[in-house]
C-alpha cells in the first residue's frame, strides 16, 4: 500500500545535510512568508518538461543540463546570467547538430543555492565553525556570524531566483536565443580556439544548413523555432523547508508541484530510501533527477525507482550518473542491466563532474578535463555496448573565463588555477572548455549515427585506447 504523502511528511524521516538553525520560530516565520509568494514556475511547464524528457527516455531527444555548482549572492549580475545562458545555448546548438534530434535545455540556475558538504564543520588555524552550505543557508566567509545559518537568506534566494528566471525567460523568448546569433557566437569560438580547425567542419555544415533553410523561407521572422527557445530550470532539492514552502496544489490536475523549479533532483549524499529527501521528492509531480554515484547497487536502484517512479512514466525520472572516469565502465553496466531487466523507463544522463574532483599539487580542488572527457566517453561506450540510449549530459560550467578545471584546448595548468579561481564550491568548466566538450560529444554522436546507418564500427568502444 502506498503511504500517505503531504509536503511535510519528510519531517518525520531521518534527514541528512540539514542546517542547524539556532531559532526554529525564525525559520517558521520565513516559511510562512514563502508560502504566500507566487510560484516561480507553472505546473504546466513542469509537465511539458516531463513530456520532453519522456522523448529523451525513448531515444528521440537529448538532454543538456548545466550551470553553476552553486549560485551566489555576490555574483548575482545580469552579465553572469547572460554568459552562462549563452554558453548553454551554444552547446545546445552544437549538440542538436551532432545528435540530429531536439536538445532539451535545463539550467542549474535560478535556485541552485544549497550545497551538501562532506563535513558538518570546518577548522582553520585551530578554529572550528559550521561548514559553508550555500548562500541560501549561510555565508562562505570564515567568521562565526557568516557561518550561522540564517533563514532570512531563503527570502533573498527566492528574490534572486525570480529575477534570474525573469531574465532567462526574456532571453529565451525575446530574440536573444535566435539560432543565427548562437551560430555566429560559435563561429567566433571556432575562429579563436586553439583547436578551432577541428570544429570547423561542424560549424561550416551548420552554416550551410541555415543558408539552405533560409533559402526555403525558414528564417527568424517566419519560424518561431529559430527565433525562440525553450529553457527550463532545476536544482538539488536539498533545503526542504524552502522546497516545502514552495510546494503547491496545481488547480488543473489537483496534484502537488514544487514550483521553485521545473525539475528537482536528489543528491548522492542525501539519496537514502527511507530518508527525508526521497520522501519529499516522491510526492511532487515534477520531473525528478537522482544522482547515481559508485556506492549505488543495482537492487537498491530498483527500490529507488519503485519509490520515485512507481507508475513507470517515461520522463519522470532522470538517472544522473556520476561515477568517475575510472569507474564508469565497471559500475554502470550492472545498473543498466537491472533497469532493462525490470523494464523501467528512465533517462540516462552523464554527470562527468562530481566523480572526477581531485586536489591539485598546489591545493586547489580541480577537475582535469581529460578525466571529465574520459567519463563522458565511458558513459557513451557502455550504453552502446548495452544497446541502451545515452540520453544526456550534466555539467557544472560558467560563461566566465575562470581557471578552475585543468586542461582543455587552452591547456590550463595547475599553476594557472590561481589566476581566476572564483567558485564558491566545486570547480566549473569555463566557457571555452564547456563548448569544446560539446563539440567533442557532437562529433561522437554524429559518428555513432553514421556508424549505425552503415552498421559499422561503434564510435566509442568500451576500453578502446584513445
Ligand atoms: C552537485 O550536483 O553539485 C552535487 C553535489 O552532486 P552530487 O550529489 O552528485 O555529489
Ligand atoms: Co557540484
Amino acid at each position: 500500500m502506498v503511504k500517505q504523502w503531504a509536503p511535510d511528511t519528510w519531517r518525520a524521516k531521518p534527514i541528512k545535510q540539514a542546517p542547524d538553525y539556532p531559532e526554529a520560530a525564525a525559520v517558521a516565520s520565513v516559511e510562512a512568508v514563502l508560502r504566500n509568494y507566487p510560484p516561480l514556475v507553472f505546473a504546466g511547464e513542469a509537465r511539458r518538461l516531463k513530456g520532453l524528457l519522456g522523448k529523451v527516455a525513448e531515444g528521440r531527444a537529448f538532454l543538456l543540463q548545466g550551470g553553476d555548482c552553486a549560485e551566489s549572492f555576490a555574483e548575482f549580475h545580469p552579465n553572469n546570467i547572460r554568459d552562462t545562458f549563452r554558453v548553454l545555448l551554444q552547446m545546445a546548438v552544437v549538440l542538436t547538430f551532432g545528435a540530429a534530434c531536439p536538445v532539451v535545455k535545463v539550467g542549474r540556475l535560478a535556485g541552485q543555492f544549497a550545497k551538501p558538504r562532506s563535513s558538518d564543520a570546518e577548522t582553520q588555524n585551530g578554529v572550528t565553525l559550521p561548514a559553508y552550505r550555500g548562500d541560501i543557508i549561510n555565508g562562505a566567509e570564515f567568521t562565526p556570524e557568516a557561518r550561522r545559518p540564517d533563514p532570512q537568506r531563503m527570502l533573498q534566494a527566492f528574490g534572486q531566483s525570480a529575477a534570474t528566471l525573469n531574465l532567462l525567460r526574456a532571453f529565451a523568448q525575446g530574440g536573444y536565443a535566435d539560432l543565427h546569433r548562437v551560430h555566429s557566437w560559435n563561429q567566433g569560438f571556432v575562429a579563436n580556439s586553439p583547436q578551432g580547425e577541428h570544429y570547423r567542419e561542424i560549424a561550416d555544415r551548420l552554416s550551410e544548413t541555415l543558408d539552405f533553410m533560409a533559402a526555403c523561407g525558414l528564417n527568424s521572422e517566419t519560424t518561431p523555432a529559430i527565433r525562440e527557445t525553450e529553457f527550463f530550470t532545476s536544482h538539488e532539492a536539498l533545503l526542504l523547508p524552502y522546497e516545502e514552502a514552495l510546494t503547491r496544489v496545481d488547480s488543473t490536475s489537483g496534484d502537488w508541484y514544487d514550483v521553485a523549479a521545473h525539475m528537482l533532483w536528489v543528491g548522492d549524499r542525501t539519496r537514502t530510501a527511507d530518508g527525508a529527501h526521497v520522501e519529499f521528492l516522491r510526492g511532487i509531480k515534477n520531473p525528478l533527477g537522482m544522482k547515481c554515484g559508485p556506492s549505488l547497487d543495482p537492487d537498491e536502484l530498483i527500490r529507488f525507482i519503485d519509490i520515485l517512479n512507481p507508475e513507470n512514466e517515461a520522463g519522470r525520472l532522470t538517472l544522473i550518473v556520476r561515477m568517475g572516469g575510472d569507474k564508469v565502465t565497471a559500475k554502470l553496466p550492472p545498473l543498466i542491466r537491472a533497469v532493462q531487466r525490470e523494464g523501467r523507463k528512465v533517462v540516462w544522463c552523464c554527470d562527468p563532474m562530481h566523480g572526477n574532483t581531485i586536489v591539485s599539487g598546489n591545493g586547489y580542488k580541480t577537475r582535469p578535463f581529460d578525466r571529465i572527457l574520459a567519463e563522458v566517453k565511458g558513459f557513451f561506450a557502455v550504453h552502446e555496448a548495452e544497446g541502451t540510449y545515452a540520453g544526456g549530459v550534466h555539467f557544472e560550467m560558467t560563461g566566465q573565463d575562470v581557471t578552475e578545471c585543468t586542461g582543455g584546448a587552452q591547456a590550463i595548468t595547475e599553476q594557472s588555477l590561481a589566476d581566476r579561481y572564483h567558485t564558491h564550491c566545486d570547480p566549473r568548466l569555463n566557457a571555452s572548455q564547456a563548448l569544446e566538450l560539446a563539440f567533442l560529444i557532437a562529433d561522437a554522436l554524429k559518428k555513432k549515427r553514421m556508424a549505425s546507418l552503415a552498421q559499422a564500427e561503434p564510435a566509442w568502444r568500451v576500453g578502446a585506447a584513445e
